[in-house]
């Protein structure tokens, strides 16, 4: 893995063009911009050829302790034998079918049903923002009312019934802050946005838009704000005011659930939604997501007879997927996984707290369990407006500088990073030893940057 000083290059040459570089230039002339999520162009750039366990290769031949993680979306570790073994097992014998259900399905539905408290039903589906799409769609035709409200900071994915305020800038923070263009006014409109961990507000809302709110729908941890956890009663309140008002509670647990427990966030918490969203750990990486709730809401889903809410996608249930997420889901059930991630969670937030003090820099760690996030700033972190004093120069100029020595966690303003089961105590040694030097290293490149040098790419 090479060294973990300070003189490691992250390419091979610093002058010469990388094989990454050269792939993304490549990639550049067939798909815009030459990647295929928003996200996913870095500084430096960088091109990935392989993963294994807790450590993935760059097509420069560099070996990267990954805390990325996929956005979290690879939880036990990459191409872990036992998912990829029974995914290899079951496409043998065909990948989709497009009609009536496979045992597979079956089985999946009834693990997410006996783990997760809200899940009295459940339909698959692709990804996180279609599950999200689904429940607020339910929600609406449940109440027969049309507006949401989501929290400044929370990403739910990228339709438009939930594209705007996620990490808005200062001046876009209680206001309208749609995060694409295209939008379609109508859905922006009926997204009310709300303070996070602020339950008056929430009321405030309530009372202006009586009678009008379909559903709340939460990150029960802001995992998508730097992790901010949710104040004593705050998910409780949720559950009375939602209960009061005759509004939905959707918990979206595309990172919280599995990655936190088997029934998710809520089983820690203690409180049951009417709906809940779940995607990225529940299949270790493979494309599948759930939507699981109350049975007389999935009821109303098409799929039922006699339902009239549309549910559908070609690729719904695809045999990998669900062979991915009920092998994930055997392997939690039978190992240990989280008592390890917390444990490696904890040493390492530990570990930094005592590195930025004794580089004398303020910082607050924040994260839960397998989540971590150094942000450079006095606490407390309980409100999105807290974020806004994160010093985002610092924060991304560290991660470069933890990427030159062999640790990658994305360098964009607020990321987070993801433990997997498979990282070690002492991956968490080597991460604590390169993250001394890389904060030392960014402190002095920062002190020796002229004005106009900063580098950062439109992030708050
Ligand atoms: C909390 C949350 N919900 C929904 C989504 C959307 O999931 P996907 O990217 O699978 O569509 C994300 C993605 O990061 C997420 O973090």
């Amino acid at each position: 893995m090479g060294g973990w000083g300070d003189e490691v290059p992250l390419h091979e040459s610093v002058t010469t063009q990388t094989k990454s570089q050269r792939m993304l230039d490549r990639a550049k002339r067939s798909i815009p911009g030459g990647v295929n999520t928003a996200k996913r162009r870095v500084q430096p750039p960088l091109c990935i050829r392989s993963g294994s366990g807790g450590r993935m290769e760059t097509l420069d031949g560099r070996l990267l302790i990954d805390y990325h993680a996929a956005y979290g979306a690879v939880l036990l570790g990459h191409a872990h034998a036992s998912v990829v073994g029974a995914v290899a097992e079951a496409i043998e014998r065909g990948v989709l079918f497009g009609l009536g259900v496979t045992e597979g399905e079956v089985t999946l539905a009834e693990k997410i049903v006996q783990h997760v408290p809200s899940a009295e039903m459940v339909l698959l589906c692709g990804s996180g923002s279609e599950a999200t799409l689904h429940a607020i769609r339910l929600a609406r035709a449940v109440t027969g009312r049309p507006k949401i409200v989501k929290f400044q900071g929370a990403y739910h994915g990228f339709h438009d019934y939930v594209a705007r305020n996620y990490l808005s800038v200062e001046s876009r923070v209680g206001r309208c802050d749609p995060f694409s263009a295209g939008l379609l006014d109508a859905a922006v409109e009926n997204t009310l946005v709300c303070g996070y961990n602020d339950l008056a507000a929430l009321e405030d809302l309530f009372s202006r838009d009586a009678g009008c709110i379909a559903a709340v729908l939460v990150e029960p941890i802001a995992h998508n704000a730097a992790s901010i956890l949710p104040a004593e009663g705050f998910l409780a309140g949720l559950r009375a005011l939602c209960d009061r008002e005759g509004s939905l509670l959707i918990f979206d647990e595309v990172i919280t659930g599995f990655r936190h427990h088997l029934g998710g966030f809520q089983a820690i918490a203690g409180v049951t939604p009417d709906l809940t969203t779940m995607a990225k750990a529940l299949g270790n990486g493979f494309p599948v997501a759930a939507l699981g709730g109350r049975l007389e809401h999935m009821h109303r889903f098409n799929t039922s007879d006699g339902g009239d809410v549309w549910f559908a996608g070609t690729y719904n249930g695809n045999v990998p997927g669900v062979a991915a997420a009920l092998a994930s889901i055997e392997f939690l059930e039978h190992h240990d996984v989280h008592g390890h991630l917390v444990r490696l969670g904890e040493r390492m937030r530990a570990g930094l707290r005592e590195i930025a003090a004794r580089a004398s820099v303020p910082a607050t760690v924040t994260g839960y369990g397998s989540v971590f996030t150094m942000c450079f700033m006095e606490g407390p972190v309980a409100r999105y407006e807290d974020l806004l004093r994160n010093d985002a120069e610092l924060f991304v100029t560290y991660r470069r500088e933890l990427a030159r020595r062999g640790v990658f966690e994305v360098p964009e303003n607020l990321g987070r990073s993801h433990l997997m089961y498979s990282h070690t105590d002492s991956d968490v040694d080597l991460t604590l030893e390169a993250a001394e030097h890389a904060l030392r290293a960014a402190l002095d490149s920062i002190a020796r940057r002229q004005p106009g040098d900063i580098l950062l790419e439109g992030h708050p």
